[in-house]
C-alpha cells in the first residue's frame, strides 16, 4: 500500500512527490515549520492529503510547544494555523483541515497541557483514517458509472498520492476495477508540474491498471477517435452552484468532453465542497514559481526573460460537470440544491 503521509514517534513522515517516479525516498519533519514547507514545495499535494497533512502539522506544533498555560499554549495553536493556513490558498481542504483542529483545540481547553497535545494528535490520525475510508466509500458510488470496458481519461493526480489513501478519483477507478470492470486509463501528462505522468501512473502501473500516458495537448484526439468513454478528476474546492477548481488544463477537458458527449465526472469529499464560496469566480486561484514553466525536469526550455502565466489551477464552470461522486452519495445539477443536501446531510 501507498503510505502518503504517516504519523511516527519520530516526526511525520511523507513521501517526495517530487522524486516520483525515479526515486522512492521519504521527507521527515520534527516541526509544523517543515510541515508548512513541505506543502508549500509539494512533496506532498493533492487537496485531501494537504488537510491532513495540515492537521498532522498543527498536532505536530502543538506536541513541540513550550507552553506552560493554556493561554500561551492557544497563542502557539494561532500562531501554527496561520503559518499553515498560509501554504496553498485553492484546495479548501487545507482550511476545512484547520478549521476541525481549532474546533477540536476548544473543546479541550480545560483539559491539562498533555492532554490537548495527545488528543490533537490523535485527532489528526483520526483524519488520515477517515479519509481513506471516505474515498473507498466515494468509489462504491462511482464505480457504476465507470464504463464497464473502455478508455477514461483522468488529468492531474487524485489517486492515493493526493490522498490518504486509495484515492478520489483514481478510488472510483479502482473501485471499478476491483468490481470486475475493464478499464483502460488514460493520464494527461499534467504540465508544468506532470502529476499525471509522474505520479498517477506510477500508482496506476504498481496496481496494475492499464495506463497509457498522453501528453496534454492529445486529449481531444483521443476522444475524437472514441477511445474516452467517460472522463473522472478530482477538485480542490467546489462552489455552492458547483463550479469545480481543478488542476489547471481541467477546465479545456470538460469543455472537450461536453464537445464529444462523454460524461465529465468529478470525485471529491464533502470536505471539498465549498457552500460559503457561491460561485467559481470567487476561488482564489494559486500563481506558482514561472520556472515550473521555463524549466523542464531542471533545464531551461524557453527563451531568458520571456513572461510566462503559471496558474495551478482553474475553474470548470458546473454546466461542463456530469455529476459529482461524494463519499455521502452522487449529485447532480442543479448542485446548489444537490450538494446543499450532501454537505447538510
Ligand atoms: O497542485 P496539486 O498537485 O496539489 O493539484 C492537485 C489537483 O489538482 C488534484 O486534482 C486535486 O487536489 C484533487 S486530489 C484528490
Amino acid at each position: 500500500m501507498i503510505q502518503t503521509l504517516e504519523w511516527t514517534d519520530q516526526g511525520v513522515r511523507f513521501i517526495d512527490q517530487r522524486k516520483l517516479p525515479t526515486e522512492e525516498t521519504y521527507v521527515n519533519c520534527t516541526t509544523y515549520q517543515e510541515v508548512a514547507d513541505v506543502i508549500r514545495n509539494m512533496v506532498v499535494r493533492g487537496a485531501p492529503a494537504i488537510g491532513v497533512s495540515a492537521a498532522m502539522g498543527i498536532a505536530l506544533g502543538v506536541k513541540g510547544s513550550k507552553a506552560d498555560n493554556v493561554a500561551d499554549l492557544k497563542r502557539d495553536f494561532d500562531k501554527i494555523c496561520d503559518v499553515i493556513g498560509k501554504t496553498r490558498p485553492t484546495a479548501v481542504n487545507l482550511f476545512w483541515a484547520i478549521k476541525r483542529m481549532q474546533q477540536k483545540f476548544e473543546m479541550l481547553r480545560v483539559r491539562p497541557i498533555p492532554q490537548i497535545q495527545q488528543s490533537l494528535i490523535e485527532e489528526a490520525q483520526r483524519m488520515h483514517a477517515e479519509d481513506i475510508a471516505i474515498n473507498q466509500a466515494m468509489g462504491k458510488h462511482g464505480a457504476a458509472l465507470m464504463p464497464a470496458n473502455g478508455g477514461v481519461l483522468t488529468h492531474c493526480n487524485a489517486g492515493a498520492l493526493a490522498t490518504a489513501g486509495y484515492g478520489t478519483a483514481l478510488g472510483v477507478i479502482r473501485a471499478a476495477v476491483e468490481a470486475g470492470k475493464k478499464i483502460q486509463v488514460y493520464a494527461d501528462e499534467t504540465r508544468p508540474f506532470l502529476q499525471g505522468a509522474r505520479l498517477t501512473a506510477w500508482e496506476l502501473v504498481k496496481d496494475g491498471i492499464p495506463t497509457t500516458v498522453i501528453s496534454d495537448n492529445m486529449s481531444g484526439a483521443m476522444m475524437r477517435q472514441g477511445k474516452i468513454g467517460a472522463v473522472i478528476v478530482g477538485a480542490d474546492r467546489i462552489a455552492a452552484n458547483g463550479d469545480v477548481a481543478n488542476k489547471i488544463g481541467t477546465y479545456t477537458v470538460a469543455v472537450l468532453a461536453k464537445e464529444h458527449g462523454i460524461p465529465f465526472y468529478v470525485a471529491a469529499p464533502i470536505s471539498t465542497v465549498d457552500l460559503e464560496t457561491p460561485d467559481g469566480s470567487k476561488i482564489p486561484i494559486e500563481q506558482r514559481n514561472a520556472a515550473e514553466v521555463t524549466h523542464f525536469a531542471g533545464k531551461l526550455v524557453t527563451p531568458e526573460g520571456v513572461s510566462v502565466e503559471n496558474p495551478a489551477f482553474d475553474v470548470t464552470p458546473a454546466k461542463y460537470v456530469t455529476a459529482i461522486v461524494t463519499e455521502r452519495g452522487i449529485a447532480r445539477s442543479p448542485y446548489e440544491e444537490s450538494l446543499k443536501q450532501l454537505a447538510t446531510k
